[in-house]
């Protein structure tokens, strides 16, 4: 038998997951670490915690599983996207990676969108700039610390550092690459144009390849510190979303993705580049070769649950929360959440965008709030999908749910009569490294291909038809759009009042 290994280094762990040729999972080992926020708006990290996490990690799931080292035929490679890592010319970080939620760098988005245009930007990268993407993160080292701009000799994404501490190798994969907007969705390659523009030396940037390709292979000195054997082929791999996505099967168009974590992201594979005219959608290339994405990023989805319990019921589980909420019908009672808590991504790009009950009376109980809270949450992710349909999404056959409110059956049949679309549960619950794992499996020749390996891999577990709400929610969404437009300049005014620290 023969063991691929997917490693996930993501914003707060690294997790290792260890699985055989049949795409079974034998183990799973994580190390955590935090990241820092030394200013207001920063979020930076230092790479070497993602490497000693590796370290652990890897040698958590060789003990776990007692497998021998030389059966390991491949490993695959993800992790948190958008990250800024600068080396220097003998392969030292510069100073601590900038990550993907940071968000000082607003004044530099404005600086990409008039160097190169917010037209061609959105047309040559897929996306419009916005603060945690990678390039206005490079132009505000260049204006804010130049010493450390002059020493760059390459940059890297978060998991492509530890890719060059396992093999020595320059390289990245394409889903990475496109998520730092330098890219040429289209041709899936460095965009010249786009580097020209705001004048960013291409030598900065690794060779990029498609997610199941081969980057490099285990030094003998990595080999010696995870406890694994010299020469194992490290694949490409993919950012997290991507790798997440293969993790439950959306690999092909019309199979999209939904998960319910803190955050929510709505994931649809394509079969062909496409770009949403404002940039509101982000468009990148998906893990595996001639696919691309779309995806819509809510910040606070089950986010909006868990603070809603914890303010208001701290003492009640969310079984009991949510079991409360189902003897409540459908549209609670005419009240109406909205769940920008941490300002928003997609379809409002507003850090400034803010929660709100709206259309309360003097009988709503606590129950009406936790439903409308699981109905809005609803609403936020149906604009995504509503912004895809728009830019020629083909026909949506298949919604597949993940993350730790899909285990609600009330807010899947809630999600399901909102989207009007039947939503799956999938028998693959390890995300990202498993989706990696997947790839470097593909990769090593165990499936013909990515979206073979996920047919044999992954299965529907539970599926959830739209019902008798359908219409009704239909027209309250009709009113849930009406509220950001008409809260906008409220939000931004209320700024002025929150607690700086
Ligand atoms: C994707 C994104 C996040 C990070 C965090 O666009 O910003 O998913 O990759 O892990």
């Amino acid at each position: 038998m023969r063991y691929f290994i997917g490693v996930d280094s993501s914003t707060t762990a690294t997790k290792a997951l260890l699985m055989d040729e049949m795409g079974k999972v034998i183990a799973v080992a994580a190390s955590e670490y935090s990241f820092e926020t030394p200013y207001p708006l920063w979020s930076e990290q230092n790479p070497d915690l993602w490497w000693q996490a590796t370290i652990e990690s890897i040698r958590g799931i060789l003990a776990q599983s007692g497998i021998v080292p030389r059966d390991v035929a491949g490993i695959g490679l993800t992790g948190q996207m958008h990250g800024l890592v600068l080396l220097d010319q003998f392969g030292e970080p510069l100073r601590p990676a900038i990550l993907w939620n940071d968000q000082r760098t607003a004044k530099q988005c404005d600086r990409v969108r008039e160097e190169v245009g917010k037209e061609t930007l959105i047309q040559i990268s897929g996306n419009d700039a916005l603060t945690g993407f990678t390039a206005p993160k490079i132009l505000w080292v260049r204006d804010e610390e130049p010493e450390i701009y002059r020493r760059i000799s390459q940059i890297l994404l978060p998991k492509d550092y530890v890719r060059y501490k396992l093999t020595g190798a320059f390289a990245m994969d394409r889903a990475g690459g496109s998520g730092t907007i330098l890219f040429d969705l289209a041709n899936r390659t460095w965009s010249s144009k786009l580097l020209e523009s705001l004048d960013i030396n291409p030598e900065f940037l690794p060779p990029t390849f498609e997610g199941p390709e081969i980057t490099g292979e285990l030094t003998m000195e990595a080999a010696e510190a995870t406890g694994l054997v010299a020469g194992i082929p490290v694949m490409a791999g993919g950012g997290d979303q991507a790798a997440a996505a293969v993790g439950t099967g959306a690999v092909e168009a019309g199979v999209v993705s939904l998960s319910l974590g803190t955050s929510g992201v709505v994931f649809a594979t394509l079969d062909e580049p496409r770009v949403e005219p404002n940039g509101r959608l982000h468009a990148f290339c998906h893990a595996l070769p001639n696919k691309w994405h779309f995806m819509g990023v809510m910040l606070s989805a089950a986010g909006s649950l868990r603070w809603h319990r914890d303010v208001f019921a701290p003492k009640v589980d969310f079984a009991e929360l949510i079991a409360r909420a189902e003897e409540i019908p459908s549209g609670s009672a005419g009240l109406l959440f909205v769940p920008y808590l941490s300002g928003e991504r997609t379809p409002h790009p507003d850090p400034f965008a803010r929660g709100a009950f709206i259309g309360l009376t003097i009988r709503h109980t606590l129950d009406h709030f936790t439903r409308a809270v699981l109905e809005g949450v609803a609403f936020g992710l149906r604009d995504s999908f509503e912004l895809m349909k728009n830019s020629g999404l083909d026909a949506i056959k298949e919604v597949r749910i993940t993350g730790g409110g899909a285990k609600s059956l009330l807010w899947r049949q809630i999600l399901a009569d909102v989207f009007n679309v039947e939503i799956s549960t999938v028998s693959s619950l390890e995300g990202a490294a498993y989706g990696a794992a997947l790839l470097a499996a593909s990769g090593a020749g165990a499936f013909k291909d990515v979206s073979s390996a996920t047919k044999k891999a992954i299965s529907i577990v539970e599926r959830t038809s739209p019902g008798e709400a359908t219409l009704a929610y239909e027209e309250l969404y009709q009113g849930y759009r009406e509220l950001y437009p008409a809260l906008k300049s409220t939000f931004s005014a209320l700024s002025l009042f929150e607690e700086k620290t």
